[in-house]
């Protein structure tokens, strides 16, 4: 691991992906060995996909226990069934809480489905303030700055809502889809909702992501990067492998 002379947030950059996916699932562990009851708000994409390996691996291997946490998704396809193999209730299922002793009581995750769509967000926000708010949000980065889908000019007060895909966005996911189209909107936990969790640990691995990265590092803090808003939080990390972290410092 090395660190570099960056102010705000931390910064950890790990040699390849298996180690960043290591850390990133140590630090779950971490958060529920020390409040079983955790609250977790948790990504879906490629990048994460390493960390809940390595989190069934220890369920099956150490016995480590999600039974008495609670978990809430980022984000979910709007106009798209629970079943949907490109939905992310599916990606959960299959990925992590399928695989894991999760209490399906405890596992959120917005319905893309729902008949008011608006009705769901507020009840989705609603259902995080009950459980007492996030302890630890884990999120990816877009290619174009996003999180979760918060994209290029959401606003930094923002909370659950229903959001347009940018197009982008919908390219770079168009492969999960028959037809290769993407849903055009979703569900996103918002901006301030993510902001106030009170730790934050975001993911990024790979050359593709490292003008993200830098960007939200090092350029302006500013709606039009979503993530360059953690700049404000010195409780949020940035756990970047090293291909991912290749961008930082080459403006100056
Ligand atoms: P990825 O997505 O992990 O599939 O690259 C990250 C994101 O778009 O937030």
């Amino acid at each position: 691991m090395t660190r570099r002379p960056l102010t705000q947030p931390k910064i950890r950059v790990l040699p390849d992906y298996e180690s960043l996916s290591l850390a990133a699932a140590e630090k779950v562990s971490g958060r529920l060995r020390s409040k079983p009851e955790a609250v977790f708000l948790l990504p879906t994409g490629v990048t994460p996909l390493g960390m809940y390996r390595r989190l069934v691996e220890m369920h099956d291997r150490d016995g480590l226990s999600f039974a008495g946490a609670a978990f809430f998704n980022l984000d979910e396809y709007l106009d798209l069934d629970a079943d949907h193999p490109a939905s992310y209730h599916a990606y959960m299922r299959e990925n992590f809480y399928g695989l894991v002793d999760a209490d399906p009581r405890r596992v959120h995750v917005p319905d893309g489905s729902a008949s008011d769509p608006e009705a769901e967000c507020e009840r989705y926000e609603a259902a995080m303030k009950e459980a007492g708010g996030v302890d630890l949000c884990v999120l990816g980065i877009g290619r174009n700055g996003h999180v979760g889908f918060n994209e290029p000019g959401a606003p930094f007060d923002s909370r659950t809502r229903v959001v347009r895909l940018a197009e982008s966005t919908r390219r770079v996911n168009a492969g999960d889809f028959e037809g290769g189209r993407a849903p055009e909107r979703a569900i996103t936990v918002g901006m301030r909702t993510i902001f106030e969790s009170r730790e934050i640990m975001l993911l990024a691995s790979g050359a593709n992501k490292a003008q993200a990265v830098a960007a939200a590092m090092e350029g302006k803090i500013s709606e039009a990067v979503p993530a360059s808003m953690l700049r404000r939080r010195p409780e949020a990390t940035f756990l970047l492998d090293r291909e991912a972290s290749s961008a930082i410092g080459e403006a100056g």
